[in-house]
């Protein structure tokens, strides 16, 4: 039997498998007008073909709770009512596949308002549909970016405030899993780390001090989100600096606190927060990291980046490094990965009916 295709189960809800894609931004909603922020027909192909593909769990990209928040004035958003009607499409398909929809839940702070990356992603001003970007401090991530204003505690407040709203509308748009993104760098990771988070009030400074944001918000979304439905966290395990950073350690102590806090499941990544590091990117490099969480504490974990191989998959989930794969690229590249892997192990996956002749 193979461990990539046993479901697993978190709170009431069954996952088919252990094969799932993580939060790609497809920088491809309109920049303005009625529909800015709603997913389109781009959003739609592009996720269902990787529900018809087999894969057991999708992370619908980085999808901010405020117009500020957004990476890119391309990105998704979740703030008012035709964004959440435009979901709903997307997850009826996901959910007639038998694939759970979930959905990253981000504020971009100091590295939002940036152009696509196809266009090189250099920040971007008014005239391109751009804004001056939020941050814990006014430190900007390098001196490409621009110094972002630095967040009052009321703007804090309301910050929080927004990702609960957000959770209530992706609860009404139909997200079974609702994924905090506090990694790479974006808002909620830039407060977790001394690199970039220079505040000297109750929310920088210590490390509980630099957890706070994070914490009030992972509260303010498992208030509105229900109880049978599962939570999820992604992080940058280390911003990969020698000196002055989140580091592995604080990620294994942070994981045991969200478990409190109701998180239920550790999306593993690493960096995003710190220009100019050297980081040792090979097959499965940020694996050890989730290993890591997974040995030390009670919280689930999926481990992410550069899984590629069915056998490397199969292994890291039947050895316990993680409770499932999330391959980005990899199903950029083959929408039906899981389909591919389910064949060559013998296990269990969905195959559309319209594609029976081709099982
Ligand atoms: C096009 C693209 C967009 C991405 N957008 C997001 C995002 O919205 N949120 C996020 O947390 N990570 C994002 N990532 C990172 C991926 O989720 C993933 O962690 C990374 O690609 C490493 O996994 P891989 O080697 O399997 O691609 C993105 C990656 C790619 C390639």
């Amino acid at each position: 039997m193979s461990a990539l295709f046993e479901p697993y189960t978190l709170r009431d809800l069954t996952v088919p498998n252990r094969v799932w894609m993580p939060p790609m931004c497809q920088y491809s909603a309109a920049p303005e007008g009625p529909t800015t922020g709603a997913p389109n027909d781009w959003h739609f192909a592009h996720y269902a073909a990787r529900a018809a593909g087999g894969t057991g769990l999708i992370i619908v990209e980085a999808t901010a709770v405020s117009p500020e928040g957004r990476i890119s004035p391309y990105d998704l958003g979740i703030w008012n009512d035709t964004q959440v009607e435009a979901f709903r499409r997307i997850t009826r398909f996901l959910v007639s596949q038998g694939t759970v929809p979930a959905i990253q839940l981000g504020h971009g702070g100091r590295k939002a308002s940036t152009d696509r990356p196809w266009k090189g992603g250099a920040p971007v001003g008014p005239d391109a549909y751009g804004w001056q970007p939020l941050g814990p401090s006014p430190v900007g991530f390098d001196e490409n970016h621009p110094v972002p204003t630095e967040l009052t505690v009321d703007g804090i407040k309301e910050i929080v405030g927004q990702f609960a709203d957000a959770a209530r509308r992706a609860l009404d748009a139909g997200f079974e899993i609702a994924e905090i993104h506090g990694a790479h760098g974006y808002l909620v990771g830039e407060f977790l780390s001394p690199h970039s988070n220079r505040r000297t009030d109750a929310y920088g400074g210590s490390y509980e001090n630099r957890v706070r944001f994070a914490l009030e918000v992972v509260d303010a979304v498992r208030e509105v989100w229900p109880d049978d439905k599962p939570l999820f966290f992604r992080i940058s395990a280390t911003d990969w600096l020698e000196e002055n950073g989140w580091t592995a350690d604080d990620t294994v102590r942070f994981a045991a606190e969200l478990t409190a806090h109701g998180v239920d499941l550790l999306d593993v990544s690493t960096g995003g927060n710190a220009s100019g590091v050297r980081i040792p990117v090979g097959p499965g490099y940020q694996v050890p990291f989730a290993a890591r969480v997974k040995a030390e504490t009670s919280m689930a974990v999926a481990a992410v980046g550069l899984i590629t191989d069915v056998e490397q998959a199969e292994k890291i989930v039947a050895n316990g490094e993680a409770d499932a794969v999330l391959l980005g690229r990899e199903l950029l590249r083959n929408p039906s990965w899981a389909r591919h892997a389910a064949r060559e192990l013998g296990g269990d996956v969905h195959v559309p009916d319209q594609y029976h002749r081709s099982v």
